[in-house]
């Protein structure tokens, strides 16, 4: 385990498990309707990638790279889009991709702006999910595994960019950023 880990949440064989189970569940209600994946980067690479293996259907794949947290451990409310979807959503089913729900803010704000551009219909796919820390209603549609308020990292998720490339997901030891956090 990595030093600055304190505790593991989600290890790599729950997430493979996951994938597995999501992957099965979306391939049996998106039958015959030719999905668009959508990935809301960078968090959702690790996910995107393995689930969408899991995923047995024609889709197409496309990422939208917004950010909300601008570095910190909280959210700003702030959902700026860094860089838009490259095909047309009009009459299409979108699935969006999600590393993590928190305050909903990123979430709420995507899908009306998916539904106002005419999609057929927008859910979620999210490995995981922090309901104590929503500020916006928001409840996704299919999910991974619910977590609790605790501030987590790893297959995707950062602090200040680092530790994305952990293989799982666990809670950040609190002295890598109390220390920061309070200046
Ligand atoms: C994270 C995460 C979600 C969002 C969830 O993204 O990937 O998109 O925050 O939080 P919320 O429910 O409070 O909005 P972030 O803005 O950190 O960008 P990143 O994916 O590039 O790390």
């Amino acid at each position: 385990m990595h030093k600055d880990i304190a505790e593991i949440l989600v290890s790599e064989l729950e997430i493979k498990e996951i994938c597995e189970s999501l992957g099965k569940e979306i391939t049996n209600d998106y039958k015959d309707k030719n999905p668009i994946l959508v990935g809301l980067l960078k968090g959702c690479i690790p996910f995107m990638s393995d689930l969408s293996k899991k995923i047995e259907l024609k889709v197409d794949i496309a990422y939208m790279s917004v950010s909300s947290y601008h570095g910190g451990i909280n959210s700003s409310g702030d959902v700026k889009i860094k860089m838009d979807l490259d095909i047309p959503i009009h009459d299409r089913h979108v699935l969006i991709i999600e590393d993590i729900v928190d305050t909903g803010n990123t979430i709420v704000t995507i899908v009306e702006l998916l539904m106002h551009r005419g999609a057929k219909s927008v859910e979620i796919v999210t490995l995981l999910d922090k309901p104590e820390g929503r500020l916006k209603p928001y409840e996704p549609k299919y999910i991974g595994r619910t977590i609790p308020k605790a501030f987590v990292v790893g297959y995707g998720l950062d602090y200040d960019e680092y530790y994305r490339n952990l293989p799982y997901v666990g809670i950040l030891d609190p002295k890598v950023y109390s220390k920061k956090e309070s200046n």
